[in-house]
């Protein structure tokens, strides 16, 4: 058990991790926080640095997620002997809240896209690749990146439950508990987004050359 809570703090740290506030402030040395939406996430790292940075920060951060939620419970059943993927719902949480709250940001962070997208990568692919799929779809359509986001979860949510099979055991239900938890703070820390879309200001991706650099 202790090996289990050091894992989790652990997580929570890496998730913590700022790398869309690092790589503008060493790219360009802006403040990420103070231009575009404001947000320390890919989308607002794209939107300021360019694509590239948008692909580099994206990239982090899902690791941020799908690293300890893969990784962890494997090094503790190899240190301990003891199999436990259970693990991987508190860790894949942890790493999450350190992304949307972390400790060296005075726990102003993002909104948790990228890495809730590496963890549910590793906790249940085939409702990840059906997430990712809406978000393009989403994205395509109507070139909000807030709007894909929150369909894409949307997409995961609906996926996962659907081929969810009876009998549910301890962990498909202890599992069931923290997608519902993501889900509610994934639309929750859109709401500023959310806003903007009523009022017709969200801000649009392009796909042109310009948007590439
Ligand atoms: O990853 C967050 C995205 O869904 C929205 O980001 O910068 O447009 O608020 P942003």
């Amino acid at each position: 058990l202790a090996l289990s809570s050091i894992a989790v703090l652990l997580a929570y740290l890496i998730g913590a991790l700022p790398f869309g506030y690092l790589i503008a402030k060493w790219a360009r040395g802006v403040d990420i926080r103070t231009v575009g939406s404001g947000n320390v996430g890919a989308t607002n790292v794209g939107r300021v640095l360019g694509f590239k940075y948008f692909v580099l920060v994206m990239t982090l951060d899902l690791l941020k997620g799908l690293g300890p939620t893969l990784g962890f419970p494997i090094a503790v059943e190899a240190m301990t002997g003891r199999s436990v993927p259970i693990l991987a719902v508190p860790v894949a949480l942890a790493a999450i809240l350190g992304h949307n709250f972390p400790v060296y940001l005075r726990f102003k962070g993002g909104k948790g896209v990228a890495t809730s997208l590496g963890a549910v990568l590793a906790l249940d692919p085939i409702a990840a690749a059906a997430a990712a799929v809406a978000f393009l779809v989403v994205i395509l359509l109507t070139r909000y990146v807030s709007m894909s986001s929150i369909l894409g979860g949307t997409a995961f949510v609906i996926v996962h439950f659907a081929r969810a099979r009876e009998p549910w055991t301890a962990s498909d239900l202890t599992l069931a508990l923290l997608i519902a938890v993501l889900y509610v703070m994934l639309i929750y820390r859109h709401r500023s987004n959310i806003g903007r879309i009523r009022a017709g200001t969200e801000s649009k991706v392009s796909f042109g050359k310009k948007a590439r650099e």
